[in-house]
């Protein structure tokens, strides 16, 4: 750690797309690189905090100092996210799939002599929703919102919708997906503040200093 600020808090980060799948070598997914996610569970070590990274498939190397839970579905991943509870913090960064399939298949589906299969799909559950509500709510609830369009409006709707105490909007019209470099607006009850475009892991520095002044705020001298 290269300070002792969140000595004693346990930071839950989510990160990473879930994997939902059709049959044995088929999934439905949402594009996820998991680089955010892993850049704020790293930036939360480096605060000191005690940090549980609940991650869906991606091929990234686990930051120093993290607990790494490593899941597929986004039920696993609902699961694992109960069982690392209380946290002080939750960062919900993950790319969950909205829907899975109601039936996984046990065999390959084989595309000759048929028509292509239609898939029936059920919601998933809403992960950051659920923390939200949870008797075991964190202090500070966080989730990120990915549009297109309206970034502000739908992510206001979002925070509200879904008890988040702040809301990370990025404009992912763009080449955000994948990419080193990210421009949010963070929104909050106090308004929208935007920051610049800067790297992924300029912006999990930025947002853990705010944590940190939640969490543990520095005495006024
Ligand atoms: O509704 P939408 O997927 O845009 O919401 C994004 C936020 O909600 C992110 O913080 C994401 O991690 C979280 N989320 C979740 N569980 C879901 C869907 C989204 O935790 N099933």
């Amino acid at each position: 750690a290269i300070s002792d600020r969140l000595e004693g808090k346990h930071v839950l980060v989510t990160a990473g797309p879930t994997h939902e799948p059709i049959d044995p070598v088929r999934y439905i997914a949402n594009r996820s690189s998991g680089k955010q996610g892993y850049a704020i569970a790293a930036a939360a070590a480096r605060l000191g905090a005690r940090v549980t990274l609940v991650s869906g498939p991606v091929a990234l190397e686990c930051p120093p100092g993290v607990d790494r839970v490593f899941v597929e579905t986004a039920i696993q991943m609902a699961d694992a996210v109960k069982a690392a509870l209380p946290a002080d913090a939750a960062i919900m960064v993950a790319a969950v799939a909205d829907w899975r399939t109601t039936e996984v298949s046990g065999e390959k589906m084989k595309k000759r002599g048929s028509a292509p299969p239609a898939l029936r799909l059920t919601e998933n559950p809403d992960i950051l929703a659920s923390v939200a509500s949870s008797p075991k709510r964190p202090k500070l609830v966080v989730g990120f919102a990915a549009e297109t369009e309206k970034v502000l409006d739908h992510a206001k709707d979002k925070r509200k919708r879904k008890g988040a105490d702040w809301i990370v909007a990025n404009d992912v019209s763009g080449d955000v997906m994948g990419g080193a470099v990210n421009a949010v607006h963070i929104i909050s009850d106090a308004g929208v503040e935007s920051l610049p475009e800067m790297a992924k892991e300029a912006v999990a520095a930025n947002l853990l200093e705010r944590i940190a002044d939640v969490l543990a705020p520095v005495p006024e001298s």
